[in-house]
């Protein structure tokens, strides 16, 4: 099927089309692209595909929809936007491509210096998010941290100088998991509790900085433990506990000090540590880990129940709350109950 007729059966039929991707497909080589980053008027700089379903919704296809240098117009948006579509692909291999447009999308924005909207929340977030997923397929960590300061310190900005657009970071939170979509929602969630606790600038940027990067020993564990759906062994269990230490060696490794501040790769080794001292690696007490690390840990648990998962359905906010606090370890609760509490005062007011 050509794009023009896909279309046309899109305006008047009933062509069956997948609005999510189906669990995480690492290898696929199609990545999702929010329509939300699209700029009307332009043109394209990579080919865009529709996910179609076939065979009675047993398997799915990738078909042509736009090609590279066809202008997005708002009729495509407003056409998918019916049929209850808001993610198209790209191939892999236009990542780079991918991420040049988006840049220069956000040049665009911040030379309007337009207020914070969901529409710039979402290409802020696409953008790290293809970043980071490029930076971690080369691990080349330096610079990719170097620029994401820039653009959670520029976002920041805006966000204090509009206190009310907090709560549009629950419009542009993803859905669905994966390393990228997980790292950018914790970062996002980040901030905006940093900025709910009035805290400073640059401890809101490195705590969405810690979000960004504190899953990165994640690259390095094998696939198939990742992907594994059944319980894991005690090995491969054991396995993935060392994602901590790894993210920790790469952050600290492969780049300077200068890039990677200090609070972030405390954060990095110790967002598994429980309150109660039951965490991993090093099993510290509330009393020996990093202030900020309380809050990663139940950031980043809360933001993993509340995504859906190929194995279960998300979790509903309340029940994650319940949840985390119901949860003990053998010196008692595992998550620090006055962040908690703190947690749900910024839940409800947002
Ligand atoms: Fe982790
Ligand atoms: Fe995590």
């Amino acid at each position: 099927m050509d794009e023009p007729s896909i279309r046309h059966k899109l305006l008047s039929s009933d062509l069956k089309t997948l609005h999510r991707p189906l669990g995480e497909a690492g290898s696929a080589p199609y990545t999702p692209i929010s329509l939300a980053v699209l700029l009307p008027g332009h043109r394209l700089t990579f080919d865009l595909y529709l996910k179609v379903a076939q065979k009675g919704g047993q398997d799915f296809a990738y078909v042509s929809f736009l090609k590279q240098e066809e202008s997005w117009e708002d009729k495509w948006q407003d056409l998918l936007a019916q049929k209850g579509i808001d993610l198209l692909y790209f191939l892999n291999k236009d990542l780079e491509s991918v991420i040049a447009y988006l840049n220069n999308y956000l040049l665009l924005l911040k030379h309007e210096r337009m207020k914070v909207s969901p529409g710039l929340l979402a290409v802020f977030s696409e953008h790290l998010n293809f970043s980071i997923r490029l930076a971690l397929q080369s691990s080349r960590l330096g610079p990719v941290v170097q620029q994401a300061k820039g653009q959670v310190e520029d976002l920041i900005d805006r966000l204090q100088h509009d206190p009310a657009s907090i709560k549009l970071v629950w419009q542009v939170l993803y859905h669905s998991y994966n390393l990228y979509n997980h790292s950018l929602n914790l970062c996002l969630l980040g901030m905006a509790f940093m900025l709910f606790l009035k805290r400073s600038s640059r401890e809101t940027r490195d705590l969405g900085l810690a979000g960004l990067f504190h899953d990165v020993g994640m690259t390095r564990i094998p696939q198939e433990i990742i992907a594994k759906e059944g319980p894991l062994t005690a090995g491969e269990r054991a396995e993935i506990n060392q994602h901590p230490e790894i993210g920790y060696r790469l952050l600290s490794k492969e780049t300077s000090l200068s890039q990677v501040p200090n609070d972030v790769l405390r954060l990095s080794l110790e967002h598994h540590e429980n309150a109660d001292g039951s965490g991993y690696p090093l099993h510290l007490p509330l009393t020996r880990q990093h202030p900020w690390t309380r809050i990663m840990r139940l950031l980043d648990t809360y933001e993993s129940l509340t995504v859906s998962r190929p194995f279960r359905p998300a979790h509903k906010p309340f029940e994650a709350i319940k949840i985390i606090r119901e949860a003990r370890g053998p010196r008692g609760s595992m998550y620090d109950l006055a962040t908690l509490k703190n947690f749900i005062s910024f839940l409800t007011a947002n």
